[in-house]
């Protein structure tokens, strides 16, 4: 069964699945194995890629037979054009074997919910580096994950079912402090919640403000969302801090609310 996550556009993510990945640069010649070399970490055994996963919050491993391969030449442009990822490369039959890696492989290892997240090259129609990045960007949950069409896609796909939404309006001070809060809870809170920073400026993202009733002078404020009952909440006012983000996330989890929380509820109601 489809799962549907309320608080983000199910035709957004539709959208998403339904449109063909554009059909991507021709990898030119001069693209070759030395080139990856350079740019992507090469690990030699097992102990090197658990520290290179281990060294960031987002990374993207190719395993290949050999850097000869059209495979490799697809993962190289997508080095290229892309840097914005830390890249690693392996060839090792030992690091597969430990990895359960069969066949080429692109991988992105996560720290915000320790995933994996495979796209098995032979087993994929018509890779390209445009098809690499966009699996990539789907994937892309960092421990504070800016939300789009594409990260929605990867939000709902993790084992990690409660999201804390930053509602939150680009440019606006007193939000770097709320973003350094939020940032700081993820990892208290690793493998237990995903943090998603949502700019309501973008165009459709104001309607994730009117699911949770927020209005734009409530901004910025903090959402919680379970995607497994639907259930809802908004955070009372006040200072978005580290323990407020804390102490909301486990008195939503059981079922309590604080009294500033219903305090708000009940004023929206008057309203
Ligand atoms: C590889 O698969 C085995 C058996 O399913 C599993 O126990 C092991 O944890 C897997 N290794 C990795 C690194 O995922
Ligand atoms: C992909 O390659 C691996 C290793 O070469 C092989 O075991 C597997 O059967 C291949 N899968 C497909 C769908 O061709």
């Amino acid at each position: 069964m489809v799962r549907t996550m309320a608080w983000s556009s199910p035709s957004f993510i539709l959208l998403v699945l339904l449109v063909s990945p554009s059909s991507g640069e021709e990898v030119g010649d001069s693209t070759t194995s030395e080139e990856l070399v350079k740019k992507a970490k090469v690990l030699a055994d097992v102990s090197a890629v658990k520290a290179f996963i281990d060294s960031s919050e987002i990374s993207v491993i190719g395993f290949f037979e050999d850097l000869g391969t059209a495979e490799a030449k697809d993962f190289s442009a997508l080095v290229t054009e892309h840097p914005e990822w830390e890249y690693g490369v392996s060839t090792s039959a030992e690091v597969q074997k430990h990895f359960n890696v069969t066949g080429n492989t692109v991988s992105i290892f996560r720290q915000v919910d320790s995933a994996r997240e495979d796209l098995v090259i032979n087993e994929t129609k018509d890779v390209n580096a445009a098809k690499l990045y966009r699996f990539l960007t789907i994937n892309e949950l960092r421990w504070v994950t800016e939300y789009n069409a594409m990260t929605a896609v990867g939000l709902l796909a993790s084992k990690v079912q409660v999201h804390l939404l930053l509602l939150m309006e680009k440019g606006l001070e007193k939000q770097e402090e709320a973003l350094k809060a939020f940032r700081e809870a993820a990892e208290a809170l690793r493998g237990k919640a995903l943090f998603v920073a949502v700019d309501i400026t973008v165009k459709g993202h104001e309607r994730v403000m009117s699911f949770f009733h927020v209005r734009k002078s409530d901004l910025p404020a903090v959402a919680i969302y379970n995607t497994e009952d639907e259930s809802k909440q908004v955070m009372g006012t006040g200072d978005i801090t580290v323990q407020h983000l804390k102490d909301f996330y486990f008195s939503f989890l059981s079922g309590k609310s604080t009294e500033e929380d219903s305090k708000r509820r009940e004023e929206k109601t008057e309203l």
